[in-house]
């Protein structure tokens, strides 16, 4: 099983960036994380993180049929984006939203997902395992 997980804008600052609500963790360093729960389950984990929206809606369109499925945090662009949106609803692999803060629990603006209908679900609001907890979701998709 091989899964693409892709971030969205100014997740390359985790660790440094806002820590009280994104914590300390760089984004490498849960990557690390991630990928030593998929070697415990067999799955096959690809990253790539990208600041700007149309290189994210590239990399969706690029994934369907190379993956089996897709996690993403979206970050701002989880928004904003009617484009990230409609990406994920037209290809046919399954994709997560993940975020690490609870956006319910936070500024009115954040409150409201755009991408959020187009994907199979959401987990939101659980740091780090925000990432593991969509593999699990990912996967119980998969192997159904
Ligand atoms: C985020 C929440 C978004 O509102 C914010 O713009 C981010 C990160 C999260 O993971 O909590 O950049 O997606």
């Amino acid at each position: 099983m091989k899964i693409l997980i892709i971030n969205g804008p100014n997740l390359n600052l985790l660790g440094k960036r806002e820590p009280d609500i994104y914590g300390k963790m760089s984004l490498e360093e849960i990557n690390k994380k991630v990928t030593k729960e998929a070697n415990l389950l067999e799955t096959e984990v690809s990253f790539l993180q990208s600041n700007h929206e149309g290189d994210i809606v590239e990399q969706i369109q690029k994934a369907d049929g190379v993956y089996d499925g897709i996690i993403i945090n979206p970050a701002a662009f989880t928004h904003t984006s009617v484009a990230v949106k409609d990406a994920i609803a037209a290809v046919s692999v399954p994709v997560v939203e993940v975020h690490l803060s609870n956006i319910h629990a936070r500024e009115e603006f954040r409150q409201k997902s755009i991408t959020a209908g187009s994907a199979k679900g959401v987990i939101t609001g659980f740091g780090w395992y925000s990432y593991i907890l969509g593999l699990e979701a990912l996967r119980s998709i998969l192997l159904k």
